[in-house]
């Protein structure tokens, strides 16, 4: 199976197709009186498509009481509080707006204890596995390949675990760390295995300096040493690219 590219005129257009796609699925399941698990992801590119959801749940009635979501990723160590970690960010740009329900939401806890980290990753993975599996999966990238915080050597088969970020991820982090060296060193992840094991996938690539990582994923062979390539062969993946992300393809 090949990754399938729409490629659109920018990041916005690119957005509401996206939330588009994201509250037909909600609806259904809604019409089906079943819930619909999410994957979501945190970063510059998917904030446009929870603005367009936001919206959705305001001016159109959208409701998320059926929505379990879980988090791709969290920094480790990191306090929810602070106002850099991928918990503040989902309050701050979805979760706060609209009608989810609080233990509806998952996010990796950075706040675990060290020697507690290991089962509560398998903990955070079973818990997945036990409502059914991810209907969806919202995908960013990073400039080292990398789909959560799944750095270059990751299996395809990993599951939920804590990984040591790559350099090029703390130093494209460092601005709103306010330097590297605020940039904490490890991160609690959904593994390769469990982003593939998704029944559908999307993966938003917006400007320029995604272009090389993009062109990598989409054109050369699966490698470890490219995570996101091992996206290559999932069966329902779609990457939404602007003309910046798609410019090397
Ligand atoms: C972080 C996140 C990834 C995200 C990536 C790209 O590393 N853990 O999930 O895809 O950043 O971020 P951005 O969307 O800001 O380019």
């Amino acid at each position: 199976e090949k990754i399938h590219n729409v490629c659109v005129n920018s990041s916005s257009e690119g957005s509401l197709i996206v939330a588009k796609e994201i509250a037909d699925l909600i609806k259904e399941k809604q019409n089906a009186k079943t819930r619909c698990v999410l994957g979501l992801a945190t970063g510059s590119s998917p904030i446009k498509v929870y603005e367009e959801l936001v919206r959705m749940h305001k001016e159109e009635n959208l409701s998320f009481a059926n929505v379990v979501t879980f988090n791709l990723d969290e920094y480790y160590p990191m306090d929810k509080n602070n106002m850099q970690s991928y918990f503040y960010f989902m309050h701050e740009h979805l979760f706060n707006h609209v009608d989810i329900l609080p233990e509806n939401i998952n996010i990796p806890d950075g706040s675990v204890n060290s020697e507690d980290l290991y089962q509560y990753c398998i903990d955070y993975e079973m818990k997945i596995k036990s409502l059914g599996g991810l209907d969806f999966q919202l995908l960013g990238i990073g400039r080292t390949g990398h789909i959560g915080f799944n750095e270059p050597g990751s299996h395809l088969n990993s599951g939920t675990r804590s990984i040591t970020l790559d350099h090029i991820t703390r130093v494209d982090a460092a601005p709103s760390f306010l330097g590297i060296d605020n940039v904490p060193r490890k991160a609690i992840t959904m593994g390769v295995g469990t982003v593939r094991s998704a029944k559908r996938i999307v993966l938003l690539g917006w400007g320029i300096s995604k272009a090389d990582v993009l062109k990598k994923t989409i054109e050369e062979e699966i490698t470890s040493q490219v995570p996101a390539t091992y996206l290559q062969n999932h069966k329902n993946t779609t990457f939404v690219l602007d003309i910046g992300a798609s410019s090397e393809l």
